[in-house]
């Protein structure tokens, strides 16, 4: 039985999400998947409403659970940081979720920006160090608000780090499919102790994987190669920054946020699932948001649970909902979220 703990949090998130446990429930009827989930209240309103924001009790239970399904953190009456940090980063720095996972796929179907680009020709997946970099909040300012304010805010890179995320990138080259490449993203010839590091990791940790083949891209080349030549990518392996940056490229390449979906990984411990787009406050309420990237964050789920027959008939449902052209991939008229959850839904029974 898979305990699954669902944080719809904000904006469009409570929307996308369920129509992600409509897809869940049928695929889990039809492949016999025993899972129950438990819903909690986190989030903005939750914050506006008594100041919290991850109380202890609701982390103790996350970590008793087997797998996180996350809908969208961030609202406009909230400052930037507060629910990103308390909620969204808190989680992936405690639950060591070392390894953002974020596949990059054009579906048949769905138009990319990118003119003459095929299905075939964009299919990777970025695998972004989560839980240090620029990303641990280390640094501070002094006087603030003055013309003579100085703020630091410094990247961490441990060799344990970096190792444990490249090794699984080499893994997942290994088992993804023929290609068999690995691209490093990095800026070394500029960051010339952190990348210094990831560099010779990437060299070290390659030794052992001879099968494999290795590249190094500095990050503004990579950035125009993906929309030039994404043809060129099959697995990448980059840090928490850059990742971030680039898995949103990504997201357009493949035809839009709507898309888009990623796993917060700990291959020993507690994974958390979440489409890449925020919460869009605008959009909320609306049933317009596409639920696609929402729905393809279970599918990941699944696959890391273990489920491997329900993952694959998600995937091959999406391409099939996709595939007919009339489902919105980023926003459709109100309604469509619902519509796009069934109709995917169907083509699962
Ligand atoms: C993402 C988001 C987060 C990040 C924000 C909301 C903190 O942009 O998941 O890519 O920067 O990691
Ligand atoms: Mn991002």
């Amino acid at each position: 039985m898979h305990k699954i703990a669902v944080l719809p949090c904000d904006g469009i998130g409570p929307e996308v999400v369920a129509e992600g446990l409509k897809v869940l429930e049928v695929v889990a009827q039809k492949y016999g998947v025993e899972y129950d989930t438990e819903e909690y209240d986190i989030g903005a309103e939750r914050y506006l409403r008594t100041g919290e924001i991850l109380p202890d009790a609701v982390k103790a239970e996350l970590a008793q659970s087997d797998a996180i399904y996350l809908g969208a953190v961030g609202h406009p009456d909230v400052a930037p940081g507060v629910l990103e940090h308390g909620i969204l980063l808190t989680l992936r720095f405690e639950f060591e979720q070392y390894v953002n996972l974020r596949p990059v796929k054009l579906y048949p179907g769905v138009e990319t920006p990118l003119a003459g680009k095929q299905p075939e020709d964009i299919d990777f997946v970025v695998v972004r160090e989560n839980t240090e970099g620029l990303y641990v909040g280390v640094g501070g300012s002094m006087k603030k608000g003055t013309p003579d304010e100085v703020a630091t805010q410094t990247a961490i890179y441990t060799r344990k780090g970096t190792e444990r995320v490249i090794r699984y990138a080499f893994e997942l080259c290994r088992k993804r499919d023929d290609l068999k490449n690995l691209t490093m993203v990095d800026k070394a010839n500029v960051l010339t102790h952190g990348h210094d590091l990831w560099r010779r990791t990437f060299a070290e940790v390659g030794e052992e994987y001879e099968d494999i083949e290795t590249d190094c891209h500095f990050v503004d080349a990579a950035c125009m190669w993906f929309v030039k030549n994404p043809e060129w990518y099959d697995t990448l392996v980059t840090c928490n920054m850059f990742g971030d940056i680039i898995t949103d490229l990504g997201a357009m390449i493949q035809g839009g946020m709507g898309v888009a979906a990623s796993g917060n990984i700990n291959p020993d411990g507690v994974s958390m699932f979440e489409p890449i787009h925020g919460s869009a406050p605008k959009h909320a309420g609306l049933g317009k948001a596409s639920p696609v990237a929402a729905i393809a964050a279970v599918q990941m789920m699944l696959d890391e649970l273990d489920e491997p027959a329900a993952a694959a008939a998600i995937d091959l449902a999406i391409q099939a909902a996709l595939a007919t052209g009339d489902v919105p991939v980023t926003t459709g008229p109100e309604g469509s979220t619902q519509q796009t959850g069934d109709k995917i839904a169907s083509l699962v029974e």
